[in-house]
């Protein structure tokens, strides 16, 4: 028999996918790390951001951020980016950055194998501690050595995802071709 087991009430979602948002902050790059992030409907980007942090301030002002999908060779700076305010460290030379064709104010990060400039188009505040940034992207680009015809080559782009026990993880192996194994059901 199956018992389920009634627990603390948070929303596991595994894995969480780990990205680095960038802005300008007083006229230089700052990135920190993000886990609570989302897609939605195939152009948007919606962040949660802990009101006290340093890159909000340019988030605002400049009403527009990145979102950069770092690879597994940079889980250090990526963990750094996380751990570190820029309220107390210069992180503008964490990373070599480059700027787009469209948004001029949105730093994004050379390394990344895939990077996104955003225009913010909704601050959400539940009056709680995040504000919920909500982007529209603007701009994608892709390292050329990582893109594979129509996307990204996720075996080249290598991200890697945070779970709930504190540990990064590599992205998994494929499993079954995604809107055609549930047709098996009708079989079953
Ligand atoms: C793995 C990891 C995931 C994180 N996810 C989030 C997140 O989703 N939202 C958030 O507000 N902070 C998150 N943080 C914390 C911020 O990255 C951290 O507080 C950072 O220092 C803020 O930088 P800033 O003050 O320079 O903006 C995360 C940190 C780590 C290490």
């Amino acid at each position: 028999m199956i018992m389920m087991k009634k627990v603390r009430k948070v929303p596991y979602l595994m894995p969480k996918p780990v990205a680095l948002i960038g802005a300008l902050v007083d006229d230089k790059p700052n990135f920190f790390t993000v886990a609570d992030l989302c897609t939605t409907a195939y152009k948007r980007f919606v962040i949660s951001s802990g009101k006290a942090h340093f890159t909000n301030k340019g988030i605002i002002e400049n009403e527009a951020f990145s979102v950069n999908i770092p690879s597994q060779e940079m889980i250090v700076e990526t963990d750094y980016c996380g751990i570190k305010s820029g309220k107390k460290v210069d992180k503008s030379n964490v990373f070599e950055v480059f700027y787009g064709e469209d948004l001029k104010k949105v730093p994004m990060i050379k390394k990344a194998p895939i990077t996104h400039a955003c225009k913010l188009v909704k601050n959400i505040d539940f009056g709680d501690t995040h504000y919920l940034f909500v982007g529209e992207v603007i701009e994608t680009y892709v390292n050329e050595d990582c893109w594979a015809e129509h996307i990204p080559d996720l075996e080249k782009v290598q991200p890697f995802s945070w779970f709930n026990d504190n540990y990064y993880r590599k992205v998994g192996e494929k499993l079954s071709k995604a809107y055609q194994i549930g047709k098996k059901f009708e079989e079953i």
